[in-house]
């Protein structure tokens, strides 16, 4: 590391702009272990974000043909064939070629030639540490009507999504795919064409998620998993898949478990069914060990089905327009993200009383879904790792995190149950594990088919819950009560409440 650290200082280059993150060697030993026994007898690598080759020590010694690509030269002398070029322009270059041209990578290289690429590039294996940054990084925003014809309904988000995606597409059938990559991709509503090229055009043979301390030491706080694919669907059989550990040191022991067991064939098999939410109301989510009974679940009527779920004004200048105090002209309260209030909450302020007439003549303040102002129901809370949710008054207004709109005699066991800590884990382990949790997420929360008794034993102790947390006393029984009916009502067995208990109880180690 110290070496990494003084190439990039050195050179003064920007190692975000760069999105460089080293691998760890107990990562890149596991990744690089993986694709050579799933295929021994593979003869060529490409790493396309070589970096300083810390991925390809067991391609070296098992003699394999490696070729390396970085848009930056780390180093004076490569092991493998580098070639200093960025990767998406060389696939822009290909992809142009592919209808009809044979293409060589390597100018100097002749056994690239007859390669066309509509059948792929000649790699047996591709293993990677794609660049961590996001759309904000100078290339995507420079070339970004080019990348978006290139990359199509797949977005350009990100370097990592476009890097996949390109990597995927350029596979020969039967290539290998070894991946260390942030993984926003598993249940991202803008992943959603990312994951069904993955589901398309690839078989998934494991995902693993890291620990989020794994890059901590190079001052990067990234989710991140292992991924190795294979290109081609007709390969699929069992997936392995592994939930984030707590830490790195437990990783290590893990990754090292993880080789015996392929090694002797014994580990918990899943099918890819298991691993994917299909249905139409989904996105393809790739989803992480979900017990049987809780994916059951997710057949059952969404919470957008059954009423309305949406966000409200956005002010584009909240100084201008919204007061802590109620003092003319700022009369109608506002509420606020509820952040980890849940029952009740006062977190609102005043709204400016013209926002109508706002609305209508300054661009950027918006007041959406104008119809359901004024009505009650609930906020939910769209920041931070927890789930929450509260009552929303009538006559109030709201911003732009996910409220639900609905009368009283729904909003009291409805509140009770998006309070339980069923919901928390459908919500952060299973529909959104990365970013802000907006109203597209909540609606689809499935609803469980309850009786009116349920329902008014639910009201009852919601209602209870909510004069506490309003006098500020303790609801913990309460919260207890309701979880204990809901995962009673919900069917879920005792071993998925105690997984459940063991998720939530570290949502920032476990999402
Ligand atoms: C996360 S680092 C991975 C480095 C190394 N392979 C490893 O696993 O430790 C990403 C690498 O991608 C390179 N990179 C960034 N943008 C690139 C691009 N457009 N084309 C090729 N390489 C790029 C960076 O210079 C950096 O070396």
């Amino acid at each position: 590391m110290a070496r990494q650290t003084k190439v990039l200082q050195k050179d003064n280059i920007d190692k975000r702009e760069l999105g460089y993150y080293y691998t760890p060697p107990f990562v890149a030993d596991y990744i690089s272990k993986r694709l050579l026994s799933l295929n021994p007898k593979g003869k060529k690598v490409l790493d396309p974000s070589v970096g300083q080759e810390e991925l390809l020590n067991n391609f070296f010694d098992a003699k394999k043909e490696v070729d390396g690509i970085d848009v930056y030269q780390h180093k004076d002398n490569y092991q493998s064939n580098f070639s200093q070029q960025n990767f998406i322009e060389y696939y822009s270059t290909i992809k142009q070629k592919s209808n009809n041209e044979q293409i060589s990578l390597f100018e100097d290289s002749s056994e690239d030639n007859g390669i066309t690429f509509r059948n792929g590039l000649p790699y047996d294996y591709y293993i990677a540490n794609p660049p961590y940054n996001c759309h904000e990084v100078n290339y995507i925003r420079d070339n970004k009507a080019r990348l978006k014809a290139l990359f199509g309904n797949v977005g350009v988000h990100n370097m990592y999504s476009m890097f996949i995606s390109s990597i995927i597409d350029v596979a020969k059938n039967g290539a290998y795919i070894g991946l260390i990559t942030h993984d926003s991709f598993l249940t991202a509503k803008h992943h959603t064409k990312l994951r069904e090229q993955l589901l398309n055009e690839c078989t998934i043979h494991e995902i693993t998620l890291c620990p989020n301390d794994l890059f901590h030491e190079q001052d990067a706080d990234v989710r991140t998993s292992i991924l190795i694919l294979q290109k081609g669907t007709e390969y699929q059989g069992d997936v392995f898949v592994s939930n984030r550990p707590s830490s790195t040191q437990a990783f290590k022991q893990q990754l090292a478990q993880q080789l015996a067991n392929f090694a002797t064939s014994n580990y918990k098999a899943y099918q890819l069914n298991d691993i994917t939410l299909t249905s139409s109301r989904d996105n393809s989510e790739l989803i992480i060990e979900c017990p049987d009974d809780v994916k059951v679940l997710f057949t059952n009527e969404r919470l957008g089905e059954a009423y309305r779920c949406v966000t409200g004004i956005s002010t584009g200048n909240d100084k201008l327009y919204l007061s802590e105090k109620k003092e003319e002209p700022f009369t109608v309260p506002f509420y606020k993200n509820p952040g980890k209030n849940r029952f009740f909450t006062d977190n609102y302020i005043y709204l400016h009383k013209d926002f109508l007439t706002f609305d209508a003549e300054i661009k950027n303040f918006m007041v959406r879904n104008k119809s359901l102002l004024f009505q009650p129901g609930i906020t939910c809370s769209s920041m931070g790792v927890q789930f929450t949710a509260c009552r929303l008054p009538e006559q109030a207004t709201y911003g732009v995190n996910a409220n639900i709109i609905c009368d009283d005699e729904d909003a009291w066991w409805l509140l009770a149950y998006l309070n339980s800590e069923l919901v928390t884990y459908l919500v952060r382990g299973i529909l959104i594990r990365s970013n802000m949790i907006t109203s597209g997420y909540v609606s689809r929360i499935p609803l469980l088919n309850l009786t009116k008794k349920d329902k008014t034993t639910l009201s009852d102790l919601a209602k209870n819950a909510y004069q506490k947390a309003k006098d500020d006393h303790s609801y913990e029984h309460i919260q207890q009560e309701i979880n204990q009916i809901v995962n009673e009502l919900a069917e879920i067995s005792e071993p998925t409440i105690a997984m459940i208990r063991h998720f939530n109880l570290d949502l920032i180690k476990n999402t």
